[in-house]
């Protein structure tokens, strides 16, 4: 690996822990309007400050991160799909060109092991590997998971193990009973999505399980920005993370800090414009 290549994953995957804290809000780029990232500006603002990265598309970064904000951005270039169709026939929607026009410290792109689009998916992957290799730009796999898809360490095992072999420098995937087996069989870092809104409680708990089991860190969206204390539970998580608390110590921390910060407006919108 190259100094550029390594300077970049060091900015994400911070030395003096050896961990992360990605704040993941690139759900619209299937799921439109995800519920808490309807005013994708609003939400990332006051989270961004304590996010080791921000997971986005191009058309968020654009316009709504100000350009002054100084957090590496891991950049999702496979899209092309959306909820209402089938979810693994992707492509890549933004070139290496741009992403570096774009400053980002890494890229990111869906594999579909098992899905109907497999082999397009870990095409999307390969060549992306090849381009970052000529550029210097990490390549995060993430791990999809199709409708009918189990999430389960046999699966999974495959799916992070495929896209460590294609090259991917890093692997996002789901937390799951003996995750170990996962961590131990992917020569890279492997960093959990947080899944579906959990009591904030499970969330930590979810969090500190990976963490004890080998992730490098979470790449986590609705458990963090749709919290009633977004800023609160952020904190905690990295409480986690990066600081070796517990559980309970975290869950104690959220609580606290969700006296001392605004709430968050009890606006969910109801299902017509979202699917999360
Ligand atoms: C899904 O493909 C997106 O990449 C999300 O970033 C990912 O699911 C992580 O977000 P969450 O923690 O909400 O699952």
């Amino acid at each position: 690996m190259d100094w550029g290549m390594k300077n970049r994953l060091s900015r994400i995957i911070k030395p003096d822990t050896g961990r992360t804290v990605m704040l993941a809000v690139d759900h619209g780029y299937f799921l439109g309007p995800t519920t808490g990232l309807e005013d994708p500006k609003g939400t990332i603002k006051p989270l961004a400050p304590y996010a080791d990265a921000l997971m986005l598309t191009r058309g968020v970064l654009r316009t709504s991160v100000e350009p002054s904000v100084n957090v590496p951005v891991v950049l999702r270039v496979s899209g092309g799909t959306s909820i209402l169709k089938e979810l693994s026939n992707e492509g890549i929607v933004a070139s290496m060109e741009e992403a570096i026009r774009l400053n980002v410290a890494a890229v990111a792109v869906s594999i579909f092991v098992g899905g109907e689009y497999e082999k397009q998916s870990l095409m999307n992957l390969s060549n992306l590997v090849d381009a970052g290799e000529r550029y210097g730009i990490p390549v995060l796999a993430v791990t999809a998971v199709g409708k009918e898809m189990g999430r389960d360490a046999r699966y999974l095992s495959l799916a992070c193990r495929i896209a460590a072999e294609l090259g991917a420098h890093f692997v996002k995937t789901y937390y799951c009973e003996s995750f170990e087996t996962i961590v131990s069989s992917c020569p890279v870092p492997v960093v959990i999505a947080g899944g579906k809104k959990l009591p904030e409680r499970e969330a930590l708990q979810l969090a500190y399980e990976a963490i004890h089991k080998g992730a490098s860190g979470v790449d986590m969206g609705r458990n963090i920005f749709q919290s009633e204390s977004p800023v609160a539970m952020i904190k905690a998580v990295r409480a986690v993370v990066h600081e070796h608390a517990s559980v309970e110590e975290a869950y104690r921390l959220f609580n606290k800090l969700k006296e001392e910060t605004p709430r968050r407006e009890a606006k969910r919108q109801e299902a017509a414009t979202s699917f999360d």
